[in-house]
């Protein structure tokens, strides 16, 4: 497949496309880790985490993105960190984060702290999922197969991308709980013939991308001209019956009626990735989707898109609790995962900070990332008052000029 976005007539993009699992309904993961905020130990395959030296780990995010940004070829590092346009939008997801604060309450005995949430028949051990990210192996020879190790170790539910350069046999083997991101193609076999691949693989939820009728152009790529995957790397989820590869197509003629088409072609559960709109919101209820996921692809689409924290009360109250509602785009600390939740999200999804992870230490590395949002979680959960997302209600939550 070709890479980035669309810098090509026809191409797919780059980050585009993805891939989805099968799914039994509704398994369960608990993890480890489950009760209790407590962060085990990291370290599964990788290598040291020594972003800031070969003596301590990475305290935050940013330091994970630091050393990552010292070994990522400048090309891929920009490929992962990149968005559309002038990447406003991708600014102003942090942003909107640094203009809300929380408002905490205190003197409520909050010795016992649980931050386990169940979403879609899923058991997970904290309100942080990895969202769908296409191409690990720029990241990591282990690719996707490394995060899905993370993701399983911590307790939470990798979405794996249609873009993987895994095949998703193998990254199911490496331990679940897996749901799958779909890019609908224009040809409706093949695309149930991918959601049958990801059933039979054990994905438990489908993730429908829906912002994306056609790519973003993300002119980071245009300038490092990164238009193609290296040789040897490929879309592994998008080979046909006859075992070629096939590229990922936006389809620009996505409308309501294939999402009905999907709602008959399997029993997984659908979620919808990408609405910011709550007349989208109210629409998807009534097309009997199972969950949404507030999203502007982390910027990558549409530049100029309001930042998915703006938008999410809206959704919030268009939905009225009759589906769960996700948030990604810029969530980088605890803080960020309570406010989001206390503004109505049944839980988050992280993008950049899985990749710099990856391209550290492999699955320690991303183990160390959902490590660190978790502790992050807790503590931040403590000092507001709160012994977990229950607890977490929008009188919280207030908004500032600025950050
Ligand atoms: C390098 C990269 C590749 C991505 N690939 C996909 C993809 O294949 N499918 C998809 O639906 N979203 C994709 N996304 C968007 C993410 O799922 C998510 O919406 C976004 O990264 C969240 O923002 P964050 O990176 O600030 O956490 C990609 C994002 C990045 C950064």
């Amino acid at each position: 497949m070709r890479p980035p976005n669309g810098a090509t007539p026809h191409g797919p993009a780059l980050d585009g496309p993805v891939l989805d699992g099968p799914a039994l309904d509704g398994p369960v993961l608990d993890g480890p880790a489950l009760d209790g905020p407590a962060l085990d130990g990291p370290a599964l395959d990788g290598p040291a985490l020594d972003d800031t030296g070969p003596d301590r780990p990475a305290l935050n995010l940013a330091e994970v993105a630091a050393g990552a940004r010292r070994r990522l070829d400048p090309a891929h590092w920009d490929f992962f960190a990149g968005g559309a346009g002038e990447e406003r939008t991708v600014r102003a997801n942090e942003a909107a984060f640094t203009r809300r604060v929380v408002v905490p309450r205190v003197l409520r005995d909050v010795r016992r702290r649980d931050l386990r949430v169940s979403l879609l028949g899923s058991r997970i051990s904290m309100p942080v999922l990895i969202a769908p990210t296409a191409f690990h192996r720029l990241a990591h020879p282990a690719g996707e197969v490394a995060t899905a190790r993370a993701a399983a170790g911590a307790g939470t539910i990798m979405v794996v991308s249609m873009a993987a350069t895994r095949p998703v046999e193998e990254i199911a083997a490496a331990g679940g709980p897996l749901w799958f991101q779909l890019y609908l193609q224009p040809d409706l076999d093949f695309t149930a013939s991918v959601v049958r691949r990801v059933e039979a693989a054990g994905c438990t939820a489908l993730v429908v991308t829906v912002d994306s009728p056609v790519f973003g152009r993300r002119e980071r790529d245009l300038r490092h001209r990164f238009v193609d995957l290296p040789p040897g790397l490929v879309c592994e989820n998008m080979r046909d019956a006859s075992g070629r590869v096939r590229e990922i197509g936006m389809d620009a003629g996505l409308d309501w009626a294939r999402i009905a088409w999907l709602r008959e072609v399997t029993t997984l559960p659908i979620l919808l990735k990408g609405v910011l709109h709550p007349a989208d919101a109210a629409l998807a209820v009534s097309y009997g989707v199972d969950g949404l996921l507030v999203s502007n692809h982390g910027g990558r689409q549409l530049d100029g898109a309001i930042a998915t924290l703006d938008a999410l009360p809206a959704v919030v109250a268009a939905v009225g609790g009759r589906l769960p509602v996700l948030l990604d785009g810029g969530v980088r600390r605890g803080t960020d995962v309570l406010v989001a939740l206390a503004l109505g999200a049944s839980a988050v999804l992280v993008g950049r900070p899985v990749l710099w992870g990856l391209a550290v230490g492999g699955a320690a590395g991303v183990r160390h990332v959902l490590d660190l949002l978790r502790a992050d979680l807790d503590r931040a959960l403590a000092l507001a008052g709160a012994t977990g997302p229950a607890d977490l209600h929008p009188d919280l939550v207030a908004t500032v000029a600025c950050g």
